[in-house]
């Protein structure tokens, strides 16, 4: 049976970018091929995390097949990615 695709929607939105955001962006190259090739992976308008903030929960903002995970940074979302591809 084949594996659904992991759905990932990067924001860039002001908050998330000016927070890091940006470098998320480069996601391609902190990826192998294969989990590369597991995901479809956009770029976004603001995905209201932000509009929630707290000390804990800060841009950038990254979804992953529906759920939103907040401080991401380019090792976290390989992180979660690799996660999600092995669950
Ligand atoms: S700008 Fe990214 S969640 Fe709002």
């Amino acid at each position: 049976m084949r594996k659904q695709r992991i759905k990932v929607r990067i924001c860039v939105g002001t908050a998330c970018f000016v927070q890091g955001g940006a470098d998320l962006l480069l996601y391609g190259d902190f990826l192998d091929p294969e989990l590369l090739g597991e995901c479809d992976i956009e770029g976004t308008s603001c995905l209201g995390g932000c509009k929630a903030e707290s000390r804990d929960r800060k841009a950038p903002f990254v979804e992953i097949n529906g759920t939103l995970h907040a401080n991401v940074t380019p090792a976290l979302l390989v992180e979660l990615l690799r996660e999600v591809a092995h669950a």
